[in-house]
């Protein structure tokens, strides 16, 4: 397990850490700098609205109202925050602490869990094969955390003693909001039960990536993670509680995303654009840097099962509606072989009409 996802071609890893870089007080390395962005500033940036909020209680309960605010949230802004989503607060907690904790281990310590070139688990940075890529000002811990039989423990840290089982439960829970949003996706689509959530299968997966951002004395040219989008059919990601750095890209304008503490961000992900046949699109989305906060967050990045083909849900394809995408299985080796090279994913799988 895990060849499938492994970079497909010689890559060059970026030499030190993000955070080594940022404690060593040197500037900034030019393969960080976006030259031809004249400015990111976030202050200037309009707030995405904090009322793109759902509650999953609610949700389950299948209350009309909150399922017709689900379906707008999702039709323009691809993404939401979810409240009720039984989590509790102090466990919210305990998942930002161990994140923390582990990145403020000795590098040593760290080293252990690297990632080998070869592979996708570990700690490490990105990996690109593309030389022009600007690098993102960020450290990884990426981690397969769901279901349980797929994890290789040789990667998951023995520091802090609680972070194993905080993901093991962070994971469970995950799995369960996941279904939760994938029912209602298809009620709010008038799909038959199963349409979506039957491609997604038993055995989907979630790989887990804890997020480090060291603060960067040029936040205005250093971007934490470039814009993207997921890999993913769904993304559930728990925030720093104070400092935001999330954007998302709608109309062509950057809207910052705000904090709510218990709440948990959800976009949708390239794979639920595919089998939604584009009603419930992958939104771009982009991290900034900050010069004063350190930021930690963990995507908890949900895919079908790998045996699985997906593809848009047959009662989305009509004559007012063509398939727009084809067929794939595996989704996420074709997205790491195009990210990597700097190319869209999504326009690969796309059936030109
Ligand atoms: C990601 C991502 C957002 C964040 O890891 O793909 O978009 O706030 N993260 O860290
Ligand atoms: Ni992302």
């Amino acid at each position: 397990m895990g060849e499938g996802y492994a970079p497909s071609a010689a890559v060059e890893l970026p030499s030190k850490m993000v955070q080594e870089i940022a404690d060593s007080g040197y500037a900034v390395p030019e393969k960080y700098i976006h030259k031809e962005v004249s400015s990111i500033d976030p202050e200037s940036l309009p707030w995405m609205p904090s009322d793109v909020l759902i509650d999953l209680q609610q949700l389950l309960l299948d209350s009309p109202s909150e399922l017709h605010k689900f379906r707008s949230a999702l039709l323009s802004w691809r993404c939401f925050q979810v409240v009720n989503h039984g989590m509790t607060s102090s466990f919210l907690d305990e998942v930002r602490e161990i994140t923390k904790q582990f990145f403020a281990l000795p590098s040593e310590e760290k080293q252990k869990y690297m990632r080998p070139v070869d592979d996708f688990e570990g700690y490490g940075n990105d990996t690109f094969v593309s030389k022009d890529r600007v690098l993102d000002w960020t450290d990884r811990l990426y981690l397969l955390s769901y279901p349980e039989d797929r994890r290789r423990l040789k990667f998951w840290p023995e520091e802090p003693p609680s972070l194993r089982e905080v993901l093991g439960e962070f994971s469970i829970k995950s799995q369960a909001v996941l279904k939760a949003v994938i029912k209602a996706m298809e009620r709010s689509l008038d799909l038959k039960e199963g349409s979506i959530g039957d491609q997604y299968g038993e055995k989907g997966m979630i790989f887990s990536r804890f997020n480090f951002y060291p603060r960067c004395p040029l936040p205005d040219q250093v971007l934490g993670i470039i814009p993207h989008t997921d890999g993913s059919a769904l993304t559930i990601l728990l925030q720093n509680k104070e400092v935001e750095g999330l954007q998302v890209l709608k109309d062509d304008q950057w809207f910052k995303v705000p904090v709510i503490p218990d709440a948990l961000f959800i976009n949708a992900g390239d794979q639920c654009e595919i089998m939604s046949n584009g009603m419930f699109k992958s939104p771009v989305h982009r991290v900034v840097t900050n010069s004063e906060r350190e930021r930690v967050s963990v995507a908890m990045f949900c895919t079908p099962d790998p045996e699985n083909e997906i593809g848009p849900a047959a009662e989305l394809i009509n004559d007012g509606q063509p398939q727009l995408y084809r067929n794939v299985k595996n989704y996420p080796t074709i997205f790491y072989h195009y990210y990597q090279l700097g190319e869209s994913p999504l326009a690969s799988v796309k059936i030109q009409g």
